[in-house]
């Protein structure tokens, strides 16, 4: 991963959220995995944010996101494209209380300047109706992404497949399913609580 600088800054740190997880993985089909579990649990209105450095394995992450929402057609960066949209096809219900899930919007912030770009793009109001949206370098754009919003940092973890992932519930919109969100998560050893800055050595938690 090489260090290099959107054009947006970052205006919360992360960090500071009461309900946090930490998973220790090894390989992209273990974040694809984590992120499909995660999508299993979203609602009508979640934003999920992404954030890690260039080649973190956000657009890897938004794969299996999509994947996990039954999204079949093949998941690519919107790095110039800024929002892709595909189709959901979900039964009432079947991803908890509220409207059924019919778009994701898959965006990345990357490219853009200002907050009110981010707000141009309409994430927010998008995903009110039947919508769900997984953002890449979200951070940059959260004050105006909506309540709805759990973090991913994806950061270094052992060797080039090593990535810690940290699930962050700021606004405590997971609440209710975060006991749930965890128990899913079990086959990667979640160790529940923010990981240290340096993070968890990958390897020791299965995969
Ligand atoms: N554990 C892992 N999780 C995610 N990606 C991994 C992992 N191990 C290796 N990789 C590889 O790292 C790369 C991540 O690329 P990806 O495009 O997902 O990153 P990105 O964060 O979206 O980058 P960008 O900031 O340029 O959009 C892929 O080639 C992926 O196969
Ligand atoms: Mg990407």
């Amino acid at each position: 991963m090489t260090a290099s600088s959107p054009s947006l800054s970052p205006t919360s740190s992360p960090g500071a959220s009461a309900s946090a997880v930490t998973l220790s993985l090894v390989g992209a089909d273990a974040t694809r995995q984590v992120a499909a579990a995660i999508a299993r649990r979203v609602r009508s209105g979640d934003v999920v944010l992404l954030v890690g450095d260039l080649g973190a394995g956000k657009t890897t992450f938004a794969q299996g996101f999509a994947t996990g929402l039954g999204v079949t057609e093949p998941v690519t960066s919107p790095t110039f494209t800024l929002v892709r949209e595909y189709a959901l096809c979900e039964p009432p219900g079947e991803h908890g209380p509220g409207p059924a899930l019919v778009t994701l919007f898959h965006a990345d912030l990357y490219r853009l300047d200002t907050l009110g770009d981010v707000e141009d793009l309409g994430i927010a109001e998008r995903v009110e109706d039947g919508g769900v949206a997984v953002v890449e370098w979200g951070d940059l754009g959260s004050p105006v992404l909506g309540p709805g919003v759990l973090t991913v940092r994806l950061e270094p973890g052992a060797g080039p497949d090593g990535r810690v992932v940290v699930l962050e519930d700021p606004a405590g919109c997971w609440h209710d399913r975060w006991e749930g969100l965890v128990a899913s998560l079990e086959r990667w050893a979640p160790v529940v609580g923010a990981a240290p800055a340096e993070g968890l050595p990958a390897g020791e938690a299965g995969r």
